[in-house]
């Protein structure tokens, strides 16, 4: 096929080195030669390359400190041999420039000192100090320039900047940290609409700037995590998040690139998440792939859906829920493989490197 055979060739005029990745090409569901493959928290606590530099930094120093950011995306995708890096920071890293203080406690995870509770407190929030986080484009364009030589089979790797979603970070402002129920998000949201809105309005305002940063610095496409947002009814979704989620979506793909839109237990999301108008849904392990793409409906991508827990499988099991996945999906243009969601502290880095392997020996066309 013509298009497949583009891949190795030199570009034509008017075309950037994104159409010459198959993981870019998968997200617009052109035609590849075989599934990409990437995972979600690829570069993090399991790898002991990741642990070595973090043994000298904090999280927040590696995120602030772009050649150090910019090794470990490197590091991991290189160590996988996968066909994405995703840049190293972190969801919450928009809250310093907004005026809210935070902090990774260790088994912990983040805690925000003073949680967001009143329409004070929001109207209190900054938008204006965006460029603050140039740390993390200045990281990408580290990733970009070291990658921007094709692989040896010709393909462009792709770079993937990301943002979180309104909901997502706004359950980490009001909550103060990670949550069971999100009792003070939906309060918040049920009781006073106008509060809600100005807060998802403030995010948006940030994240658009944020995600501009990173495009200019040589992302190919754009993963918003709304990791959180399967705590939600669909009237609740539907009410207080499709919105404010479409009109990121909006903004983000006004600037040239694909949108992968990721969340968790959100089978019962899907059909609704569409609605957001992003290339691609990611889907949760709980969900047959083949299903989850029928809700998700044919005009969007795919991505996903291996449980990360089955990674501490033994090999011929992993490798028989890594054909399942890519048989359900058939070959159709647009699957981008990865896990249900993030590699898990502890995961058998072989494990990674094997499963990134069979889908290149499964799936070629
Ligand atoms: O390669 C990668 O994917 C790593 C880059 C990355 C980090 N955070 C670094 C990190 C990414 C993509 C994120 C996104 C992120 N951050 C999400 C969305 C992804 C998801 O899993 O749904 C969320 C919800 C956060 C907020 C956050 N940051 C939490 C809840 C935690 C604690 C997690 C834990 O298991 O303790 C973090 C800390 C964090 N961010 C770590 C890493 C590598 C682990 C802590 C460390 O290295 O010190």
């Amino acid at each position: 096929m013509a298009d497949i055979a583009t891949l190795a060739e030199p570009l034509k005029q008017n075309e950037t080195p994104a159409h010459a990745s198959r993981f870019v090409r998968a997200c617009l569901r052109q035609p590849v030669d075989r599934t990409p493959v990437w995972f979600l928290r690829q570069a993090g606590r399991y790898m002991p390359e990741y642990m070595a530099v973090r043994r000298n930094h904090t999280l927040l120093e590696i995120c602030r400190t772009p050649d150090v950011a910019a090794e470990v995306t490197i590091t991991a995708a290189e160590r996988l041999d996968v066909d994405a890096a995703i840049i190293f920071a972190d969801l919450l890293l928009p809250f310093t420039p907004m005026g809210l203080d935070f902090e990774f406690v260790n088994g912990e995870g983040p805690v925000v000192h003073q949680p967001v509770r009143s329409r004070e407190h929001i109207e209190s929030l900054r938008t204006d100090r965006a460029d603050e986080l140039n740390y993390v484009a200045r990281a990408i364009e580290k990733v970009a320039k070291h990658f921007a030589p094709p692989r040896a089979d010709g393909d462009q790797l792709g770079i993937i900047g990301f943002i979180g979603a309104p909901f997502t970070l706004a359950s980490y402002m009001i909550e103060g940290g990670s949550s069971r129920n999100y009792i003070e998000t939906k309060k918040l949201m049920y009781s006073d609409r106008g509060a809600w809105q100005l807060l998802t309005e403030k995010l948006i305002t940030v994240l658009v700037q944020y995600a501009q940063q990173q495009v200019q610095a040589g992302a190919h496409v754009i993963q918003i995590f709304d990791s959180w947002a399967g705590a939600l009814s669909v009237s609740d979704y539907v009410d207080f998040v499709l919105p404010a989620t479409t009109e990121l979506v909006r903004r983000v793909k006004a600037m040239g690139v694909p949108v992968i839109y990721f969340g968790v237990d959100t089978a019962s999301l899907l059909t609704t998440m569409r609605g957001t108008g992003a290339d691609v849904l990611g889907l949760d392990w709980r969900v047959p792939l083949d299903e989850g793409w029928r809700l998700a409906g044919p005009d969007v991508a795919v991505q996903g859906n291996l449980d990360p827990i089955a990674l501490f499988a033994p090999d011929d099991l992993l490798k028989q829920r890594v054909k399942q996945i890519l048989d359900a999906a058939g070959n159709r243009n647009g699957h981008i493989f990865n896990l249900g969601h993030g590699i898990v502290p502890g995961t058998p880095v072989d494990a990674v490197i094997n499963v990134a392997r069979w889908v290149k020996e499964l799936s070629t066309r």
